[in-house]
This record gives structure tokens, C-alpha cells and sequence, in this order.
């Protein structure tokens, strides 16, 4: 299956070609390319909570991993950064459905899972999820009141100005 992008329009011009080699190195020199049907999670995005991640790379297969970094917590904790696992499906049409896992195991007891679709809209990649998160409770007795679900909707922000502030670090496990 082909990645996330395609070429749009005949390539038999000088044009064509010219509109083929920008596709090709879109996604390498020009940043992401929103205007040509890409859907590549690779990078940095924030949400409506605040909350950023950096999904460090998108293989062949579309498995990813990245660090999540919440802006809010039902625990008392102090927030750390938290690794991410996922996957994304590399469809030609840049509206690709993914699902990611967040374990909070650094400063927290719970899981979330993701689940979303990329979409442009107004020539910019929006990525709308949903979202449960599993809190450890106590007993079997608890496990009623052990889920939350919600909505988060993710933008792009820019890969260098993150980088700045936030450095890739290793992660302990
Ligand atoms: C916890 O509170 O136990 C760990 C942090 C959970 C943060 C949640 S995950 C869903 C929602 N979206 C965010 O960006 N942060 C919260």
C-alpha cells in the first residue's frame, strides 16, 4: 500500500513534472504538505486541552511511536512527558483512521487509548479523536466508575519551535 500522499494531476508538462518533484519532496524539504492529500502523523501536534505530542516517525507499516506531553491530570502528581505507541493506516486519499496508546506509567496508574481520522481542512491538517482512559481502581466493586471517554481535536504546530522548548530525551521504561 502507498503512503499517504499522491500526485494530482497529469505529469506528462514540464508542469506535471515540476508538480510531481514538489510531491516527492514535499514532505522532506517543504515541511508538511498539506495541499498534496499527505496524512502523515510524523511531527509535533497540540490539542484543545494544550496538551502536545511528538509522533517521532511513521514506519512503512504506519507503527509510530512519540512522547505525549498532557497539559491536565486527574492525579496529584507532577506531569511528566509519557511514551506513545501507534498505528496509522497509509491510505492515498490523506484521510487516514489511526489509534494510539499513552501509558502514564511515569506519573500516573492509567491508560488512554486514541482513536481518530486525519482531515485538511482549510489547508490544515486537523486530527479529530476520542479518547478513553482507564484509571486503576482499588476493586472489581470500583470498576464502574474506572473508565472516562472523551473528544480532542489536534493541529500541527511547528516541529523546530517545539523542538526548542522540548527536546527529544530517552525515555525511562
Ligand atoms: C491521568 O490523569 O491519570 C493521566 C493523564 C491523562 C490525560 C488525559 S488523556 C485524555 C485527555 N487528553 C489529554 O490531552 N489529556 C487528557
Amino acid at each position: 500500500m502507498s503512503r499517504c500522499h499522491r500526485l494530482l494531476g497529469p505529469l506528462a508538462t514540464p508542469a506535471g513534472a515540476a508538480l510531481a518533484g514538489a510531491a516527492l519532496l514535499g514532505p522532506t524539504l517543504l515541511g508538511p504538505a498539506v495541499g498534496s492529500q499527505q496524512c502523515n502523523l510524523t511531527g509535533w501536534w497540540k490539542n484543545d486541552l494544550g496538551s502536545k505530542m511528538h509522533v517521532y516517525s511513521v514506519n512503512s507499516n504506519g507503527d509510530f511511536e512519540g512522547v505525549y506531553h498532557t497539559a491536565v491530570s486527574s492525579t496529584e502528581n507532577p506531569i511528566k512527558p509519557s511514551p506513545l505507541h501507534g498505528s496509522q493506516h497509509l491510505d492515498d486519499d490523506g484521510q487516514c483512521t489511526f489509534g494510539f496508546t499513552v501509558n502514564w506509567k511515569r506519573f500516573s496508574d492509567s491508560t488512554t487509548v486514541f482513536v481518530g481520522q486525519c482531515f485538511v481542512d482549510k489547508k490544515q491538517e486537523v486530527l479529530q479523536t476520542a479518547w478513553l482512559l482507564r484509571e486503576k481502581v482499588d476493586s472489581l466493586h470500583d470498576d464502574w466508575k474506572a473508565t472516562r471517554t472523551g473528544h480532542n481535536v489536534f493541529v500541527r504546530i511547528n516541529d523546530k519551535e517545539e523542538g526548542k522548548a522540548s527536546p527529544v530525551v530517552s525515555l525511562p521504561t
